[in-house]
């Protein structure tokens, strides 16, 4: 066992190897290879027919408007743009919008919300455990434990049969103890694109209630299934039945500004001065964590929904790109029996039965880079890379 002194003589150059980020490292194998055909399903970033993630036209818009307009670039502090965040609530949390209970904050992208929540967590009750279905998204674990907390899981989907293990998930959360913590995803399922329908949701609600189990929503494609509104059906439950409820937004995707870190943490308690001393707690971990969130991307979300005449404009924006998810899917869907499962899940990823080793033979063989999981991204390929992307995947199911 080291000791403090020991720890102490250790420099930078003794510290071991660290595995990247399965789908970060994805991102570089797939950059280097040289092969013209290669398709890039990894990493979940939206891609039209031709293979592109396209600037929104509202974005560049209110890119343009900010570089005229504004005027200073002076801190905002911890909670960021404040207006940007009020601006999210109808959109997120409908018809509780104006509910005083709830109080939000501007965080670098989803994962800083997602970071953020756990650490109001750790800070409220560190003897917390985080319940995280299996299989969930490989950061989520990660930033669970960076946070101090520990972990329990519940079963969520059987990838053999792509189909939601829902007893098995009910059974799991049964078992949680009050103060523990539900990780959920609002929609669009990553990495399984299996989404529960209304019924369990209701269910996962009402035990939730009972066990006083406290509901994280991780919430970063709302809008890629059914549309806004529809995306967020779990969420706004949850939010009418639970007291405490904490939410992990993204708008990287549904604005597709994805390198400008755009996000918000909400959190819902019992009152309103509950909320805010709550959230004076996040914004000291804000601080301490990096001080506040970048400006560039929620500015610019910012003015798009300010105005009446972008805001519809993105509206039209993001159901194009959902179209595009569902299209791609059905395409996928209608070429084999054994990928019929796709048609019926939602968002940017399924995930395929196959083994590690046939993720790799794709890659070798086919330039097909996914996850290991196998997981894929419905849009990251080409219109004109399907009909070879299935040809690959129905050679491989039935290989
Ligand atoms: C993904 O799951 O591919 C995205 O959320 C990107 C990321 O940060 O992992």
């Amino acid at each position: 066992m080291l000791t403090r002194a020991d720890e102490k003589s250790r420099g930078l150059a003794d510290l071991p190897p660290v595995e990247s980020d399965s789908l970060l490292a994805l991102i570089a194998l797939c950059d280097a290879d040289p092969r013209p055909e290669k398709i890039d399903v990894g990493v979940g970033v939206f891609r039209d027919g031709a293979g592109r993630t396209p600037i929104l036209q509202v974005i560049k818009q209110a890119e343009r408007r900010l570089v005229e307009t504004q005027t200073s670039k002076s801190y905002l502090g911890s909670a960021g743009d404040k207006r940007f965040t009020e601006l999210l609530r109808p959109i997120l949390l409908g018809e509780h919008a104006y509910d005083e209970r709830i109080v939000g904050v501007q965080t670098p992208g989803g994962t800083g919300a997602v970071r953020l929540g756990m650490e109001l967590i750790a800070t409220a009750n560190p003897g917390a455990r985080v319940i995280v279905g299996t299989p969930t998204w490989p950061n989520h674990a990660p930033m669970i434990l960076a946070s101090g907390l520990e972990m329990a899981a519940y079963p969520y989907y059987e990838r053999a049969q792509s189909i939601i293990r829902f007893d098995a998930m009910i059974e799991a959360l049964s078992e949680g103890r009050p103060g523990d913590v539900a990780l959920l995803h609002g929609c669009c399922h990553n990495p399984t694109g299996a989404d529960l329908n209304h019924e369990q949701w209701a269910k996962v609600t009402r035990l939730v209630v009972e066990r006083g189990l406290i509901p994280f929503v991780d919430i970063a494609y709302q809008g890629f299934g059914r549309g806004l509104n529809e995306d967020a059906h779990g969420l706004r439950g949850i939010l009418s039945a639970c007291d405490e409820v904490v939410v992990a937004q993204s708008c990287d995707k549904n604005f597709s500004v994805y390198r400008d870190r755009v996000g918000s943490l909400f959190l819902k308690t019992g009152s309103r001065e509950a909320s805010e001393t709550a959230m004076a707690h996040v914004f000291q971990s804000a601080r301490e964590m990096w001080s506040m969130p970048p400006d560039h991307g929620a500015a610019a979300v910012h003015i798009v929904l300010e105005d009446d005449e972008l805001r519809a404009r993105w509206h039209v924006e993001l159901a194009a790109m959902r179209d595009r998810i569902n299209a791609v899917r059905q395409r996928i869907a209608a070429a084999h029996p054994k990928l019929a499962f796709i048609g019926g899940q939602f968002g940017m990823f399924s995930m395929l039965p196959i083994s590690k080793e046939q993720v790799l033979r794709l890659r070798e063989n086919y330039a097909i880079y996914m996850a290991d999981s196998g997981r894929f991204n419905v849009v990251g390929m080409s219109d004109d890379q399907v009909d070879r992307f299935v040809a690959a995947i129905v050679e491989c199911l039935d290989g």
